[in-house]
């Protein structure tokens, strides 16, 4: 049943099949999370992963369509010459401790984006020039994809207190990333082939995911018409979280802390007293293996053989089997979803453990800012005013303080 709220727009349709609030409709992403399907405006995702590249799946899911090789040529020269940050925040980002968590100067340099560029002005946002230009809302896509790589790899260069690398734009995407993170003495540095194509891959399959949490949050603050820099670093926030994209991180957290696999066991006891969750587990919409982790475990193996195997490897596939053979984990249908493998990954790239969340962030603007123009060009759409059940007080009067107990 679908039920018009008295507010008119906004979270207007319950959908019970979802036993949650459908709030928008949309051609971006498609997911069946009983059968575990994840399609990108249609293509399965295991197809995009095998024969795609980041860039070219950015441009479908923002634009609907694979780019002929004109429409690719042109948006990846535009994208790859967006890479530089302004002085003004390399300045900002020298100001935070050297350990401070990197996620909290990659939201603070997109904030500091919206400050710089004329086009951000929320005074423009009531005009044409801020909502119907699409040459404006191309140039902030442009920007918000090609600088926030720099940002994440400036985030990076500062927790381990190294000088910041300028972006390479003959490179590509991700080689370029790799390049700005850690730059070899040798001028002509190349990151590995295998490692940037890992990356790659990697980074398409975390650029979108239908309505997630931070996704809800880039069409809620959007919903407003402010600048998309203030709506992608409100996004990233609610990505922080540690049930949300903040789980790579406290994945390799729980992985350290059990150890050894015969500690395996006795964790799983705990998280069955629901003493400890089991991260990396379980998901709001997939009640099925999540598409996306089958493939991030075979990439695991192939950065292994460049990087070297990371030991708490064998903690996790112990933990996955014993879980998957478990009552408890599958009566409730948890399996490991997107964050379960990744985590080891970036630790076997050499990652620190709080960039993790970092490295979600970068490909999900893709999907942040696909999700954000389709709101914007739905005529129909404005600004989310949920409505809420009041189970307070009735009215009562004011007792002044003299006579309260
Ligand atoms: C991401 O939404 C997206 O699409 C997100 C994402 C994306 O690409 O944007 O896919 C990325 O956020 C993946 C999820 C990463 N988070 C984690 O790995 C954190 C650990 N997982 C959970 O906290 C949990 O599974 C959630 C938050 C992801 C989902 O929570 P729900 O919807 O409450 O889980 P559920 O309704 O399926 O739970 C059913 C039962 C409950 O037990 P009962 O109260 O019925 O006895 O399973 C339990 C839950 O308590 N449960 C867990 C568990 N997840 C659910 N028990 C232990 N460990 C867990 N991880």
């Amino acid at each position: 049943s679908r039920e018009e709220d008295e507010s008119g727009k906004g979270l207007r349709i319950y959908d019970p099949a979802f036993q949650n609030t459908a709030v928008a409709q949309s051609k971006i992403t498609y997911i069946n999370g009983d059968t575990g399907v994840l399609r990108y405006r249609g293509y399965p995702i295991e197809q995009l992963a095998e024969k795609s590249t980041y860039l070219e799946v950015a441009y479908l899911l923002i634009y609907g369509e694979l780019p002929s090789k004109d429409q690719f040529m042109n948006f990846s020269h535009e994208v790859m010459h967006h890479t530089f940050v302004h002085f003004n925040v390399t300045q900002l980002m020298r100001n935070f401790n050297y350990d401070a968590h990197p996620m909290g100067l990659f939201i603070s340099g997109i904030a500091a984006m919206s400050t710089f560029h004329p086009d951000a002005n929320p005074a423009l946002a009531g005009s044409d020039l801020f909502i119907r230009d699409d040459k404006v809302r191309n140039k902030q896509i442009f920007r918000l994809l090609g600088k926030t790589p720099t940002l994440a790899a400036m985030a990076y260069r500062h927790r381990i207190g190294r000088s910041y690398n300028p972006p390479q734009n003959n490179l590509s995407y991700t080689e370029n990333f790799l390049y700005m993170l850690d730059r070899l003495s040798e001028e002509n540095y190349k990151p590995n082939p295998k490692l940037s194509k890992a990356l790659d891959v990697l980074f398409i399959l975390h650029a979108d995911h239908e309505l997630n949490c931070s996704t809800a949050a880039m069409r809620h603050i959007g919903s407003s018409l402010v600048d998309p820099y203030s709506a992608i670093s409100g996004a990233s926030a609610a990505l922080y979280g540690p049930l949300h994209g903040g789980a790579n991180e406290a994945v390799l957290r729980m992985l350290e802390e059990i150890g050894s696999a015969d500690k395996v066991p006795g964790f799983l006891e705990e998280v069955k007293q629901r003493r400890r969750k089991l991260f990396g587990f379980g998901h709001r919409v997939y009640k099925n293996y999540d598409p996306r982790a089958k493939i991030i475990r075979n990439i695991a193996y192939e950065v292994f053989d460049v990087c070297g195997r990371e030991s708490l490897i064998d903690v996790a596939v112990e933990l996955e089997k014993a879980a998957l053979e478990d009552e408890y984990f599958v009566k409730r249908k948890l399996y490991p979803n997107v964050d379960f493998y990744s985590g080891l990954i970036y630790k076997a790239m050499g990652f620190p453990t709080d960039m993790f969340p970092v490295l979600f962030a970068i490909p999900r603007v893709a999907g942040w800012l696909a999700h954000w123009k389709e709101s914007l060009e739905d005529k129909e759409s404005k600004i989310w005013r949920p409505r809420q059940v009041y189970v307070g007080e009735s009215v009562r009067s004011y007792i002044p303080l003299e006579h309260r107990e």
